[in-house]
Parts: C-alpha cells; sequence; structure tokens
C-alpha cells in the first residue's frame, strides 16, 4: 500500500483480522476533495485562510450579512460543476457495491462528489451545496445555481427566507442518532482527509474505539486525534483509499465470526 505507514505500537491491543470485519463506519472530509480540487479548510490556501468563519458559516453571519454569505456558498456551488470525484471517492463507491455486510459513509463534506462517485449508504452530516431550506416554511429541497438573497421557496413561495441546507457553526449536525448506532456496531472506523478539528465528527473514533472497532486513519498528516486510531496510514487520499479498498475487498470474510459478532458497546481491548 502506498504512504507512510504509523501502526500505533503499544497502544493498539486490537488482535483483529481484517476478515473478521463486518460492519464498516467510513467518516471523510475535505481532504478526500483535494485531489478533485476542491479547496480543504485548514492550513495554506485553505477555505478559512483569510476569513473568519463567523463572517459566513454561523446563523449570526447569515442575519447579518445574507448577502455575503449567499455569495461565498454561491460560488462554492459553482465550483462542483468544475471538478470530478476522484480516485478516492470511486474507491469508496466500488466498496459500498461490493461489501455485503453494513456500511455507512458519513462525510463532513457538502460537495456531492461521493454520490457522484455512486456511494449509495452515504449521509451528509453537514449538509449539502445542492439543497435550500426555507426559514418560512421549514422545507428542505434540492437547488440548483445560484441561491442568492432573492432566492424563492419552491414549496411556499415566500422569497428571501432560502439559506443553504448548511450546518454551520452552532448548530446540530444531521442524523447524530443514525451516527451513533452505527457507530456502536461498527468492526472497523476508517476516517479519511480530515483534520479532526471539528465536533462532533473528531469525536467519533472515540466513540467507535470504545464500542470495539478497529480504527484506521488515512490522511496527508496526522490529524488532531491520531492518537485514538490503532493505525495511520499518511499520504494523498487518491492513492491510499483505492490500495485499501482494493485489499479488504481481496480478503474473504470470515462466516463465523461475523455470526458471532456481539452488538452495542463493548469495553475496548485497552
Ligand atoms: N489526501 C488526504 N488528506 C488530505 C489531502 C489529500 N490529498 N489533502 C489534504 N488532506 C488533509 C489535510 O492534511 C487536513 O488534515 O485533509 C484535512 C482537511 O482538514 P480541514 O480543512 O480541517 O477539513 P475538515 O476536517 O473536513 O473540516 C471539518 O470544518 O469548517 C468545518 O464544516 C467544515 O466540514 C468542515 C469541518
Amino acid at each position: 500500500m502506498p504512504g507512510q505507514a504509523v501502526a500505533h505500537a503499544g497502544r493498539t491491543g486490537d488482535d483483529r483480522r481484517v476478515s473478521d470485519y463486518r460492519n464498516i463506519v467510513i467518516l471523510t472530509g475535505a481532504g478526500i476533495s483535494a485531489e478533485s480540487g476542491l479547496a480543504t479548510f485548514r492550513g495554506a490556501d485553505g477555505l478559512w485562510e483569510g476569513r473568519r468563519v463567523e463572517d459566513v458559516a454561523t446563523p449570526g453571519a447569515f442575519r447579518r450579512d445574507p448577502a455575503l454569505v449567499h455569495h461565498f456558498y454561491d460560488a462554492r456551488r459553482a465550483r462542483l460543476a468544475e471538478v470530478e470525484p476522484n480516485a478516492a471517492h470511486n474507491a469508496l463507491a466500488r466498496l459500498d457495491a461490493a461489501w455485503s455486510g453494513e456500511l455507512l459513509l458519513v462525510t463532513q463534506n457538502v460537495d456531492d462528489l461521493h454520490e457522484r462517485a455512486g456511494s449509495k449508504r452515504l449521509l451528509h452530516m453537514h449538509g449539502e451545496l445542492k439543497r435550500g431550506w426555507c426559514l418560512a416554511c421549514g422545507e428542505r429541497f434540492a437547488w440548483e445555481g445560484p441561491m442568492g438573497e432573492g432566492a424563492v421557496c419552491p414549496d411556499c413561495t415566500t422569497a428571501g427566507q432560502v439559506r443553504p441546507d448548511i450546518v454551520w457553526f452552532g448548530e446540530m449536525p444531521y442524523e447524530m442518532e443514525r451516527i451513533d448506532q452505527a457507530l456502536s456496531r461498527a468492526d472497523l472506523f476508517v476516517s479519511i482527509g480530515t483534520s479532526g478539528a471539528v465536533y462532533p465528527a473528531a469525536g467519533f473514533v472515540q466513540t467507535a474505539r470504545y464500542c470495539g472497532a478497529h480504527c484506521l486513519e488515512m490522511n496527508l498528516e496526522p490529524s488532531q486525534g491520531s492518537i485514538f486510531f490503532h493505525e495511520s496510514l499518511i499520504g494523498p487520499a487518491g492513492q491510499l483509499v483505492p490500495a485499501w479498498v482494493d485489499a479488504l475487498l481481496a480478503t474473504p470474510t470470515n462466516p463465523a465470526r461475523c455470526r458471532d459478532r456481539g452488538r452495542g458497546p463493548r469495553p475496548s481491548a485497552n
């Protein structure tokens, strides 16, 4: 497998084999879309570089200056038409199609590259650029093209009350209950291309590990929560993820182990 592997020796306490895995939860962040040409949030040239989060990604920002907020998200929505899924998105879609056990792909990304690659068991915990939310009637709906301040709700036809269906700072991410349930049943938790700077996603590794999952991260650099993973693979997602998926799909699942697999939280091995 390409990239530098860092096994956290002495801290793993995890004796399971790849053939034991049945239920997988995968978390992705902006790093998986970087090789498609979408900017990440943090670091040099990141979306937050030179921009205050509070100015564009909070409910208060939208109340204060909706034009500025719409401009930021309209530009990002328009950019989606110029990019394509990369080898990492394609590999996860291949895994989704081939994996007979449970699988949930939880993305923090608001782009549509996972679904364009073909992933089906997918959940956008931070919302989607191509969806709108009407503050007048509460409906959420698909949205193409610019939104702008005067956007009209397709359900109640109110103008000027439509916002991007994006989870801003201070708001609750979507489907947390479903994510918690999947984490509690996971044998394998995989985090790809996320800095581990933003909760609750940054805490998923601790939940998964506590519930007994093997925890693997793939990132260009160790994430902020790197210490909680059994293994870290350091390198670009476009190389690491396809190689990891190939290896996983080449390993026959151990049916006896799958039948024995308990449900619900189990104490961590260490
Ligand atoms: N392959 C793998 N990892 C990469 C690549 C790549 N080609 N390029 C960058 N990365 C890594 C970076 O090293 C970094 O650790 O991806 C991570 C991206 O981190 P962030 O920019 O913080 O993005 P993310 O973790 O998704 O941010 C979480 O913060 O601002 C909010 O709501 C926003 O969903 C976002 C959340």
